[in-house]
């Protein structure tokens, strides 16, 4: 199973949700997983090279590669159907690179903020992608949501949403997610983040 994380821009969570997703699907449902981080500042790539340093096994194996990458590993993961590969995408739209990841998915994951700025680049890579995979399962994850912020634009933010794909439970704006890494979510994150990966889970990736 190929799920991808991605969004228009950078900024949204993606390489949190990847690492989240990771860390849910290896630690609560003793999954194989492989994440293949092809966004340009390699920062799961880089952590995992660090972690490993320290901790073996690791959970997971993650792996760096580009999009002109993906033809060349396409033929592994058709190899490994027990295994969910994530990907990790680069927080941009224009490369034609995008193309066979989007018709190889069966997944895809869209971190996103309730803001004007966020909103539109959510539509328009919910746009693009709907157009060259019409039949994707498409997921909004809203993210970095603040108590505190009354957020006049949220109906009709999941009102335009809905149309593309399902819209999971909010995750709040903590400062304890700077601390998740490829070992593991740190413990008081994982209450509030279980709700998004089960709904997730039990819709999408559970046979
Ligand atoms: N729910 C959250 N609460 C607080 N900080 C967050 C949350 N989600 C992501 N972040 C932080 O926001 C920054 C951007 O997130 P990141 O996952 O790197 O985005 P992207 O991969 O889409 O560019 C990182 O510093 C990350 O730790
Ligand atoms: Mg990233």
């Amino acid at each position: 199973m190929i799920i991808l994380i991605g969004n228009q821009k950078g900024g949204p969570g993606k390489s949190t949700i990847a690492l989240l997703l990771a860390n849910f699907l290896t630690q609560v449902k003793k999954h194989q997983v492989t994440l293949i981080d092809m966004d340009y500042q390699q920062s799961i790539a880089q952590m995992y090279s660090r972690a490993k340093i320290l901790d073996s096994p690791p959970p997971y194996e993650v792996v760096a590669a580009n999009l002109e990458q993906f033809e060349q590993i396409k033929p592994i993961l058709s190899r490994n159907p027990d295994m969910i590969f994530l990907i990790d995408l680069p927080g941009k739209l224009d490369d034609d690179g995008l193309i066979p990841l989007f018709q190889n998915a069966d997944l895809v994951l869209c971190p996103f903020a309730y803001s004007e700025l966020s909103f539109d680049s959510t539509i328009l890579f919910s746009v693009v992608l709907k157009k060259i995979k019409p039949d994707i399962s498409l997921v909004f994850i809203p993210n970095r949501i603040k108590a505190t912020v009354n957020y006049r634009t949220k109906s009709d933010v999941e009102h335009q949403l809905s149309q593309f794909g399902n819209i999971t439970p909010a995750i709040p704006d903590r400062i304890d997610f700077q601390r998740i890494t490829t070992v593991s979510t740190p413990i008081n994150v994982q209450p509030l983040v279980i709700a998004v990966f089960s709904q997730i889970y039990a819709d999408y990736i559970k046979r």
